[in-house]
């Protein structure tokens, strides 16, 4: 069941639309480096709140939900698909392309290409779906065998950012919680391994020493 899509309408209704897709609010921050980069492209956003969160979902969920979200974005004729969330990149991409004849694109490889672009202590946080696939160290290993990967699972984010409480002290103390290890391990560089995070940079660069680099797949 799909239930109340936000449109974005732009511009040049004469070609088809670009469809991003995430459980919520976080493809927001893939959505805004797309209107950088592409301002006249018009887009479909869709936000499957319904379901939020996905990132204690099960790989055949996330898998089903983005069955669905794509054949809905098929009937609205977009030329290409921006899975923007990670969760759905980590454990759905592979199936879901062989499944449309679309172009779809995913976050992980483009975030590990551009970690490694930044350092070789790599931290990831992302949803506990994930971390637990593993997907990030297999692909930072896969683009630099070097590099040293230490990933963690956030679940409370994705909630406190759904619920706007970006800069509360209690937001604070589990982003301190869940960096602990990272910052134990002598990360040089941090990737938003969910789509929902760059909305808590400020706290999280708060807690960061500075010379550690965010890097956000979008
Ligand atoms: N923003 C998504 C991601 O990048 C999904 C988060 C969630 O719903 O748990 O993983």
């Amino acid at each position: 069941m799909i239930n109340n899509p936000i449109l974005i309408s732009r511009t040049q209704p004469q070609s088809r639309p670009i469809g991003i897709f995430d459980s919520g609010v976080g493809g927001l921050t893939v959505l805004r480096e797309l209107y950088k980069q592409l301002p006249s492209e018009s887009i479909i956003y869709f936000a499957d709140t319904a379901r939020l969160p996905y990132g204690t979902r099960s790989a055949d969920e996330i898998v089903q939900f983005g069955f669905e979200i794509l054949s809905w974005m098929v009937r609205q004729e977009v030329k290409m698909v921006v899975m923007a969330c990670n969760t759905s990149s980590a454990l759905a991409l592979e199936t879901l392309r062989s499944e449309f004849d679309i172009p779809i694109l995913g976050l992980i490889l483009p975030g590990a290409r551009a970690a490694v672009h930044q350092g070789r202590r790599v931290g990831v946080i992302a949803t506990p779906a994930t971390a637990a696939s593993n997907a990030y160290r297999n692909a930072i290993l896969e683009v630099e065998p070097t590099a040293q990967v230490w990933q963690v699972g956030c679940p409370e984010f994705v909630p406190l950012v759904e619920q706007n409480r970006l800069c509360e002290p209690y937001t604070k103390a589990i982003a301190r919680q869940y960096l602990e290890p990272l910052l134990a391990a002598q990360i040089d560089t941090l990737v938003y391994g969910c789509t929902h995070y760059p909305h808590l940079e400020p706290i999280l660069r708060e807690i960061l020493p500075p010379d550690v680099k965010l890097v956000d797949p979008a």
